[in-house]
């Protein structure tokens, strides 16, 4: 089981460079369980199998059934698009079992992944003190972060007489609701003005409470349903005034810190406790990686080191342990796919490629407003357009859904706008071009 076998070796590095040199990926298939449970039937077992016949399993039955989020043709939720070097890079990570939990174990591995949390806190203008981690993914740092944000506020001695509150709009992520409940905060849901949050409102909300129990703001860079970016800079403003700890969840729309053109819609950023940026959604790395970086590394050191005996020798120091800034302990070098393709690429094609999207969604409003039956919902501020066919029942939405997935056009899904379901396009794949999105209109008319 441990030794070398390069007919293996063989068969997984061909069927992953056939796949690296696919352009571009085949959409592909939801899968059917019937059908799954029975090519699995049996696989595991006392014995094992031929790895060839494992594999026929995987590329022929498995595969197909996954609808690849790194197809240009994806513009569902939020799709992926993970440049050659940083799929290729995570294979090395992956064979030489890079972890990177302690600096005693990994120092080469956290030297180079904080050099690229650096980099992103340096476009969003945070100090260069800044730093954290990479973690599996935007609802983790989330966590992560809003734990930081109590055990913070209990240290300094906010008063309550009972549970804390951290303000949100009714546009932030599902994730940060999940953090709440997980954590026993309550959600103060402030009201957004056209589905953005802003500082008048957060003030008038926090006014209208009165108590004193809210600790927190999280304020959204990039709404999952349309890419909204709230006003960060009012809200800090009020952070600032309130002694409120803020959290700027930028899991999706944060990297427009690349794009000279969007940049000033984050301005406020820079007043952050704490960001979340995720370099698997719209900064080209492969799953899973997000970027959770602190203004104050320290108090998220003194809320997430873990204390063992066993664990003495990685807290001698005062080296930097990732292990410190999340809720994890052991963790993947995840960061290190990110890293080299920004080393191998430079940051200008990153801007290239997050411009790009930003155009073609703009592009995209015009061209719908263009044709008789189609309606823009909201000017994309970001990267996703939401729309309405005229004339559409609920079930018409999903009909079309499904067909556009069937005929392999497109993988789109619907959402719902105030009350009402409506189509919405999601782009941050570089090769999703103007001649895709006429293909997906053309079939709603
Ligand atoms: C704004 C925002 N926050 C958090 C998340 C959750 O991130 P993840 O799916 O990586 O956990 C998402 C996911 O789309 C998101 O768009």
């Amino acid at each position: 089981m441990f030794r070398y076998d390069p007919d293996m070796a063989n068969l997984i590095f061909d069927y992953c460079r056939g796949r690296l040199a696919l352009d571009p990926v085949p959409l592909d298939f939801a899968g059917e369980k019937d059908k799954l449970d029975a090519v699995l039937g049996g696989l595991l077992n006392r014995h094992g199998n031929d790895a060839a016949s494992v594999m026929k399993v995987f590329s022929e039955h498995l595969a197909t059934a996954v609808i690849s989020c790194d197809s240009p043709r994806f513009l569902a939720f939020i799709p992926a698009a993970p440049t050659r070097a940083s799929v290729l890079f995570d294979m090395v990570v992956s064979c030489s079992s890079l972890q990177g939990s302690s600096w005693l174990e990994a120092a080469g591995a956290i030297a180079a992944e904080n050099q690229a949390l650096k980099f992103l806190a340096g476009l969003a203008g945070l100090p260069d003190h800044a730093g954290g981690v990479f973690v599996s993914g935007g609802s983790a740092a989330n966590l992560s972060a809003l734990v930081v944000a109590r055990e913070t506020a209990r240290r300094r001695g906010f008063p309550t007489a009972g549970r804390y509150a951290v303000a949100v709009s009714d546009q932030a992520h599902s994730s940060v609701a999940n953090t709440l409940r997980i954590l026993d905060m309550e959600a103060m849901v402030v009201e957004s003005e056209h589905h953005r949050l802003n500082g008048r409102s957060l003030r008038a909300a926090m006014n209208a409470r009165g108590a004193e129990d809210v600790v927190a703001v999280v304020a959204t860079a990039g709404t999952t349903n349309a890419g909204i970016v709230d006003d960060l800079a009012g809200i800090a403003e009020v952070a600032g005034e309130r002694g409120l700890w803020f959290h700027v969840d930028g899991a999706y729309g944060a990297a427009a810190l690349f794009s000279p053109t969007a940049r000033p819609l984050l301005e406020g950023i820079e007043r952050a406790d704490s960001l979340v940026i995720d370099p698997h959604k719209w900064l080209f790395a492969p799953f899973d990686c997000a970027g959770l970086i602190y203004r104050d590394p320290p108090l998220a050191k003194a809320v997430h080191t873990q204390d063992a005996s066993y664990l003495d020798p990685i807290h001698q120091g005062r080296d930097w342990n990732p292990s410190d800034y999340a809720y994890h302990l052991t963790r993947r070098a995840r960061g290190l796919a990110l890293w080299f393709s920004l080393a191998v690429h430079g940051s200008d094609a990153y801007s290239e490629a997050v411009d790009a999207s930003l155009l073609l969604a703009k592009q995209t409003a015009q061209r719908i407003d263009a044709r008789a039956n189609l309606e823009v919902v909201y000017p994309p501020m970001l990267s996703i357009v939401l729309f309405r066919r005229l004339g559409w029942e609920v079930e018409d939405y999903y009909r079309w859904s499904a067909r556009l997935l069937e005929e392999q056009v497109a993988f789109v899904t619907p959402t719902s706008w105030e009350g009402e379901t409506v189509a919405r396009l999601a782009f941050l794949h570089p090769k999703t071009t103007m001649e895709i999105v006429e293909e997906i209109l053309d079939t709603m008319s």
